[in-house]
């Protein structure tokens, strides 16, 4: 069965073409800025002027006819509502052009669900992305959310440190190079309440009392230390409480080196089995939104196209999930 995965929840617009549950290739596009950050309107704008490219590339890289798909998948929500919906139109597009099924899906599962192509069976997902910060599970019938930012995702937080210290959209590849540079740890308000963290405090402090006043490899290293020891004390804690003893990494934060090794020091400590997909599938991709969207089907679901609209505000936890 082939699969057409589309992605458009944020920055990046992608596509791509799975056999059941292989996958052939894995195309995206991303808005990016040499400085500030993402504008809405001007995202939307890209994912409009690439998805005929991207969609080219995939089904040429995955040497498939787009009449050979049975099966178009698309990220329903959560995400910005301009970017949404480009890849909504773009899905019923598809579907009613070649008269194959739709299935709308959830981001936040997909990246849990990818995890499965590493071996995940039953993990605990840390989902550490710019607008998204959760720690998820599986438990009575539902994608569990545990514990997640009660202010802004921890992704948003470091683009926005890092405007503060000049990088452009996203800061986070170039935060982690210059931490490296740095083992000078400066004290930051550690903020895990419960299950739950947040980062506004740290963010303000940082501007306050930090920049200007402090090498910015020193406050680099310090704020990766800081944000990624909470996101791994609650990723921890939730292991203990459901007795998971798998851990997946998903979401562009993950692809930080020093948030990797952390989370493999972690896992090893209590015995645990870390699941890091490789960084195409970490980042917001079109591979796992065919993945779910295919095991969703082959469960029985589909969404019709009045049933298509796009769900910026999606909960985790509000999608019932029949296909395990
Ligand atoms: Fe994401």
């Amino acid at each position: 069965m082939i699969t057409i995965g589309i992605e458009s929840t944020a920055h990046t617009f992608g596509v791509a073409v799975l056999e059941d549950m292989k996958i052939l290739s894995n195309e995206k596009d991303s808005y990016t800025t040499e400085s500030g950050g993402m504008i809405p309107t001007k995202t939307a704008e890209h994912h409009v002027d690439v998805c005929d490219k991207v969609l080219l590339n995939a089904l040429k890289k995955a040497n498939i006819k787009l009449s050979q798909a049975d099966l178009i998948a698309f990220s329903q929500g959560p995400g910005i509502g301009h970017c949404l919906r480009i890849g909504a139109v773009f899905a019923r597009s598809l579907s009613l052009k070649l008269k194959k099924p739709l299935i709308g899906v959830n981001h936040c599962i997909a990246h849990l669900e990818i995890g499965r192509l590493e071996g995940a069976e039953d993990p605990i997902l840390l989902y550490a992305s710019g607008a998204n910060t959760q720690i998820i599970a599986y438990d009575g019938g539902k994608y569990r959310i545990f514990g997640e930012t009660l202010d802004i995702g921890v992704g948003n937080f470091l683009d926005s440190f890092g405007r503060d210290i000049g990088f452009g959209f996203p800061a986070g590849p170039a935060i982690d190079q210059l931490a490296k540079k740095s083992k000078k740890y400066l004290q930051l308000p550690y903020s895990v309440k419960g299950m739950d963290v947040s980062f506004g405090g740290m963010h303000t402090y940082i501007r306050n009392k930090l920049i200007g006043k402090h090498p910015k490899e020193d406050i680099c290293y310090s704020v990766q230390e800081t944000a990624f020891a909470m996101l791994l004390e609650v990723a921890e804690r939730a292991m203990a409480h459901c007795e998971k003893k798998e851990l997946v990494l998903g979401g562009g934060v993950a692809c930080n080196s020093r948030l990797k090794e952390m989370a493999k020091i972690m896992c090893k400590d209590r015995d645990a089995k870390c699941i890091i997909p490789e960084n195409q599938y970490l980042v917001d991709n079109a591979a796992m939104i065919g993945l779910t969207g295919y095991l969703m089907h082959k469960a029985g679901n589909k969404t019709a196209i009045k049933d298509s609209e796009i769900r910026p505000y999606e909960r985790t936890d509000q999608v019932d999930v029949n296909w395990r």
